[in-house]
């Protein structure tokens, strides 16, 4: 396609890269631009809760005060250390184990940047968040698939211990997951955290959830950092997804690489929002408490309502706000999002999140329980019309 008034389009050699084009479009997304006016939007990964007041305040504040220059490459300090104290609980942390990121979207970028080599290979999770595989591929390695467990979703050791070559470099662990809601035991982190050791294969913790569960307890990462880097993040533990905050942990050696890598990706972190999550912090629990009252009673709600559907089956979700039902119908995720997509009903097809993903779907509940029971009835009805054709 040309374009009037740009002569040389077309004529140029403006070619995407290799890597890139072998990386599709995110299945989420795809999602968004099937959804017509009115619809229940099941799919959205963020709170739609307000975020701390004393957050808002702290970065306009920070702004007025003429805080809006390039910020030290790994983050203000104050916020280092107060990231460090806070997260000291799960593991012993100074403010020098901490690098402040633009989201945990790009640590994990810088992540894969910084340690994965062309030719290495990386173990995701299936299913897993989206953005794993990609990242791998983007750093010229190549992502292997691991199964999680169907139910509680812990990583399959067996499976795991099977796709380990030579030429693993990264097992990447997702603990409370997107998409599952499950929550890694401590018996597993721990024998991941040997199997690395004994295998010399680093770990890429990913807890961005960390601040929501609701049964059972979160096993860092954290005490392991001379084989894992563990990342985390303020979008879901504030509701500030487009401020774009978040850490990773890391011991001396590697913290040096993330903040080389850092300094060519982006120069420093947005520096008014660093004041922002500073001033929110310290006294974030009562905040984090309500949260998580909010959302217990929206995971209630939508397992007991999947389980009424007959067909489909949901164990309750421990973490995260995401619920990731099975199906019984002969037809693929794909299909049957579609289908719910064209009823009313955004919601993403297992399989969007890896091969393991498939006869599943993805529903999350961090919207209203007006919303998750209207949402719900239009599933109910769906599985019941598909069921009555046989499918
Ligand atoms: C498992 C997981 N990790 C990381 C992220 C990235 O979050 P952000 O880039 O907003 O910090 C998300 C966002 O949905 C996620 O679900």
């Amino acid at each position: 396609m040309n374009i009037t008034g740009f002569p040389y389009l077309g004529r140029m050699n403006m070619k995407t890269s290799d890597r890139l084009a072998a990386i599709p479009m995110s299945g989420i997304r795809k999602m968004f631009d099937l959804a017509g006016p009115g619809s229940i939007n099941l799919g959205l990964g963020e709170p739609d809760l307000a975020p701390p007041q004393a957050a808002i305040d702290g970065m306009c504040e920070a702004s007025r005060a003429g805080k809006n220059k390039y910020a030290p490459t790994a983050g203000i300090p104050e916020l280092r250390n107060a990231v460090a104290e806070r997260f000291s609980r799960f593991g012993p942390l100074t403010g020098q184990n901490i690098i402040i990121t633009p989201s945990g979207s790009t640590a994990l970028l810088e992540a894969t940047q910084s340690f994965v080599d062309p030719g290495d290979e990386v173990l995701v999770p299936s299913p897993g968040f989206v953005i794993y595989a990609p990242h791998a591929k983007l750093a010229g390695g190549i992502p292997v698939e691991y199964r999680l467990t169907e139910g509680d979703f812990q990583p399959d050791l067996e499976d795991i211990q099977a796709k380990i070559t030579p030429r693993t470099k990264m097992i990447i662990v997702n603990t409370p997951t997107n998409p599952t809601g499950g929550v890694i035991t401590k018996e597993i982190r721990d024998a991941l955290a040997d199997l690395a050791a004994d295998r010399h294969i680093m770990i890429l913790a990913d807890e961005v959830y960390c601040e929501f569960i609701y049964e059972g307890k979160h096993e860092s990462f954290l005490p392991y950092l001379d084989r894992a880097l563990v990342v985390n993040g303020f979008s879901k533990m504030m509701a500030v997804t487009g401020w774009r905050m978040g850490f990773i942990a890391a011991n001396p050696e590697c913290m040096e690489a993330l903040i080389k890598m850092q300094y060519h990706v982006c120069a420093s972190p947005n520096m008014p929002a660093m004041y922002g999550v500073l001033a929110a912090l310290p006294g974030i629990d009562p905040y984090l408490d309500r949260a998580r009252q909010v959302f217990r009673a929206r995971r209630d709600l939508i397992t007991k309502r999947i389980n009424e559907i007959d067909g489909m089956h949901l164990m309750p979700p421990r973490g995260a706000f995401y619920a990731f039902p099975s199906f019984d119908l002969k037809m693929s995720s794909q299909e049957l999002a579609n289908r719910l997509a064209k009823n009313g009903l955004i919601c993403t097809p297992g399989s969007a999140f890896g091969g393991y993903g498939e006869k599943h779907l993805r529903f999350s509940y961090a919207a209203s329980e007006e919303k998750i029971n209207t949402g719900m009835d239009i599933l109910a009805s769906t599985m019941k019309q598909l069921r009555g054709q046989g499918l």
